[in-house]
């Protein structure tokens, strides 16, 4: 029998805390429904002492999202445990995660504690946090800098004080795989108590060795591995989730070890959350991106067609991408699109499932065939931001190429009190002048950073997909749309990053208002 590799999840930690990737209250439940779903044995869902907001999430997800141990981060401060236990409250499995830095700079530097005195907070954090719940983790930041002997003392004074997991973290991305095998091999043997505890790889990407990293831990003796799905995370981010559940499921029999993860998930999962960022996933990402399975040469289609197993380590249909097959026409129903959906990896609820099934009706009424690709297309299109005020009700755009005339734009918003703002604006091409048309009607400044379009599905009715990035008050937003006109799809993607800009400030407004910073 393998051993189980425990896979936690911190997307909503430390993935959500990094630029351009923050959530909003509603689409963290609703990753955390759709991680629930993929299987993962841990969901952090944040750290309830950053804010008021961050506690009422990490409380919503305890209270309504089952299957998964619910975790809760905390610095060996009172108040942190103290808020992580009490947000956890709703939770069926609850673990509180506290952590104090280890290493001699982050001691000196940042804590100015010595080492005994770091010992003694953790032990008191410890236990303090097992008083309330059973399930305690313990991470020693920036482990990976810190002196192993000290390492050593500090998890057998965890695990004595009740610590259940003790966690290496590679905070700052600065180990090789050989070097980190070692340590964990090392604390396995030589820590007090390990036996009574499951040893975790948390790491960090930015040598690009953070799957390698988490993967030689676990031929060292690792259990638990800490990741985010497709990678996001602090700086270069952490350790992709679908990497380390495939190369364990793949290369078996190096590893042996067993998730429970449904890797046919893995594809919707990560689409959600690129969905529920703005954010688009690479084309070339190992796993979860467009091209993972696309085989171009000659030489290989060659291959591939004679045996599969020339070129393919995995099967697609074993992560959830969806092929290119007719599923649906035009008379088909609520139900066979909701089917469709779910063997790809997405759960849709009633009243998204109305709203795309207009938009289906639409696309099947325009086009002959519709493939899984537009059927995903729709789905990755539906409005998942909450929060924003406006709409788009209609979009004129008038362009010219050759003499003076300026591409011309007006929109007509609607606000969520249904009242309707109209703007007009001119600009240096019509992208740009959409971007001034938008701004000047929700009031809301940004500069846009980054604008692409790409073509998702194939042919000349293809669906084509606007992403784009911008910055506003020294803060990054992302913003994305899907429409079969390229136009309308960069005008939603920009009114996507005004809404998401103002509900960002409403939250701020509110947090101020509540506790005055
Ligand atoms: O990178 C890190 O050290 C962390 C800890 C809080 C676990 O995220
Ligand atoms: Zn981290």
């Amino acid at each position: 029998m393998d051993e189980r590799l425990i896979i936690f999840d911190t997307t909503l930690r430390d993935g959500e805390q990094s630029p351009g990737c923050s959530l909003n209250p509603l689409q963290k439940r609703r990753m955390a429904e759709t991680l629930a779903q993929l299987g993962v044995d841990v969901i952090e869902a944040g750290y309830p002492n950053a804010s008021e907001g961050d506690f009422r999430s990490v409380a919503e997800i305890a209270r309504e999202v089952r299957g998964p141990t619910i975790a809760a981060l905390a610095r060996c401060h009172e108040a942190d445990i103290r808020a992580a236990i009490d947000a956890l409250a709703g939770a069926e499995k609850p673990r509180v995660h506290v952590f104090i830095a280890s290493s001699p700079i982050h001691r000196e530097h940042k804590l100015r504690l010595s080492k005994s005195e770091v010992v003694e907070r953790a032990v008191a954090g410890v236990r303090m946090a097992r008083a309330a719940v059973a399930d305690v983790e313990f991470s020693a930041e920036d482990a990976t800098r810190s002196e192993p002997e000290f390492l050593v003392e500090l998890f057998s004074a965890a695990i004595e004080a009740g610590a259940t997991t003790i966690n290496v973290p590679d905070t700052v991305g600065f180990t090789t795989p050989g070097e980190y095998r070692e340590l964990i091999a090392m604390l396995r043997r030589e820590v007090r108590g390990v036996e009574r505890a499951v040893i975790s790889t948390h790491c960090h990407d930015d040598l690009g060795l953070a799957v390698a990293n988490s993967l030689a831990a676990v031929e060292g003796g690792a259990r638990q591995v800490e990741c985010t799905l497709t990678g996001i995370g602090e700086r270069a981010g952490n350790a992709a989730l679908e990497e380390i559940v495939m190369a364990v499921r793949t290369r078996r029999d190096r590893y042996r070890v067993a998730t429970g993860i449904r890797t046919e998930r893995l594809y919707g999962a990560a689409r959600t959350l690129a969905n529920l960022i703005g954010a688009s996933i690479p084309r070339n990402k190992a796993i979860v991106g467009d091209n993972a399975f696309a085989h171009e040469s000659g030489i290989h289609q060659h291959g591939m067609i004679a045996d599969r197993s020339t070129y393919e380590i995995m099967r697609p249909e074993d992560v959830g991408v969806p092929g290119s097959l007719l599923v649906l026409g035009k008379h088909s129903g609520r139900a066979a699109v909701r089917d469709r959906l779910a063997s790809f990896g997405y759960r849709i609820d009633d009243a998204a499932l109305d709203r795309l099934m207009v938009d289906y009706k639409r696309i099947a009424d325009r086009k002959k065939e519709v493939y899984d690709a537009d059927l995903e297309a729709l789905w990755l299109g539906l409005d998942p931001h909450d929060g924003g005020p406006w709409h788009l009700e209609s979009l004129q755009v008038s362009t010219a190429i050759g003499g003076r005339i300026h591409p011309t734009v007006s929109v007509v918003l609607a606000d969520e009190s249904g009242g309707h703002v109209r703007e007009a604006a001119t600009g240096d091409g019509p992208v740009d002048a959409i971007a001034r048309a938008i701004a000047r009607a929700t009031g809301v400044a940004f500069e846009v950073r980054d604008y692409a379009v790409r073509s998702i599905t194939a042919g000349g009715d293809a669906q084509g997909q606007a992403t784009v990035r911008v910055t506003s008050d020294g803060r990054e937003y992302r913003g994305q749309s899907i429409s079969t006109d390229v136009i309308e799809a960069s005008a939603r993607a920009l009114l996507e990053v005004a809404n998401r800009i103002a509900a960002n400030a409403r939250a701020r407004e509110r947090r101020y208002a509540a506790t005055g910073s």
